[in-house]
């Protein structure tokens, strides 16, 4: 656990300094550029940069050439939660251990800042692809990935799905697009970027796939059994919102179960990865603390 703490806390050392400063600095007095750097710069695990310079390092790349990538993505997820927690989705005050964007700036400018950040991120996707027709792939597909067939998409599920009964197939859609999409940004980034053959760049989807599973899981059984001062969230939010998720779904145990199967799936991928000659022992302790975690 405590090594990827502190993996974690590497990428968000990298990280920070640069999503400080992805707004023109003569716009910092802008009332929407303060919110969106409220919610940007709050904190917040940066699970997906980490994963992404972890995939970077694993194929022996300068870290230096995914970092627009990475502030890309965190501006993105920053948004989604910044919209997720608006009162017309799922209502809530407390994130990042911090008041909610729309609480401490007021809903239009809330709607403003997400949609800044999402914006600013797409700037910076094209700048960068404009270097080579690896990054323009590499944009291209974080872009779809936060969008409708990605992570919009799965937030469309979810809301629309709240006080309904839906299939297990439906909530693995569900899941698999609102957060396992992003997460699969964060894994695949690199390997279009540098240009990975066919079969490395498909067992990394596919670990992405079980790692994003994981990630929803945990999210769903902390949302039940951690605390708001651990977690920077309200706790208890899923069952008052009659949400489907993994623990209404499968119960507590069953939950458990299936994300311990999800683990155990990703160690067998990267055990794959290794056999093909790659380093990956450093991607092992954070995939372990989405299982251990309790924020
Ligand atoms: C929360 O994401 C929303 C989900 C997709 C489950 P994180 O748990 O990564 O939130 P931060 O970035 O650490 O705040
Ligand atoms: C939101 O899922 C995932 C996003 C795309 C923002 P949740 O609604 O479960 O996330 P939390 O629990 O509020 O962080
Ligand atoms: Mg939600
Ligand atoms: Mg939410
Ligand atoms: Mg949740």
């Amino acid at each position: 656990m405590s090594d990827a703490v502190s993996m974690m806390n590497e990428a968000a050392e990298r990280i920070e300094p640069l999503l400080s400063k992805v707004f023109p600095e003569d716009l910092s007095s802008d009332i929407t550029v303060k919110a969106a750097y409220y919610s940007l710069l709050a904190g917040g695990k940066r699970i997906r940069p980490t994963f992404m310079y972890q995939v970077t390092k694993m194929l022996g790349k300068d870290l230096s050439s995914v970092d627009v990538f990475a502030c890309a993505l965190e501006m993105i997820h920053t948004y989604s939660l910044i919209h997720d927690d608006l009162p017309a989705m799922d209502n809530d005050d407390l994130r990042r251990g911090n008041p909610t964007c729309h609480i401490k700036f007021g809903e239009d400018i809330a709607i403003l800042a997400g949609d800044a950040l999402l914006n600013r991120a797409f700037e910076l996707l094209f700048k960068a692809s404009f270097s080579s027709e690896n990054a323009l792939s590499a944009a291209y597909n974080i872009c779809t990935l936060a969008g409708i067939n990605g992570m919009i998409g799965g937030q469309s599920i979810d809301v629309s799905s709240e006080g309904k009964s839906i299939s297990i197939d439906t909530l693995y859609t569900l899941q698999e697009k609102k957060t396992g999409a992003l997460l699969e940004a964060a894994f695949v980034t690199p390997c279009i970027l540098f240009g990975c053959d066919e079969k490395t760049t498909s067992l990394i989807r596919k670990l992405a796939g079980h790692v994003g599973l994981s990630f929803q899981i945990s999210d769903d059984i902390l949302d039940v059994t951690s605390s708001e001062s651990d977690l920077g969230k309200t706790t208890g939010k899923d069952e008052r919102d009659n949400k489907s998720t993994f623990v209404t779904m499968l119960g507590l145990e069953g939950a458990r179960a299936k994300l311990d199967d999800e683990i155990s799936s990703s160690y067998s991928i990267l055990d794959s990865l290794k056999d093909m000659g790659y380093e990956t022992d450093h991607i092992r302790p954070v995939i372990g603390f989405i299982a251990e975690r309790n924020f």
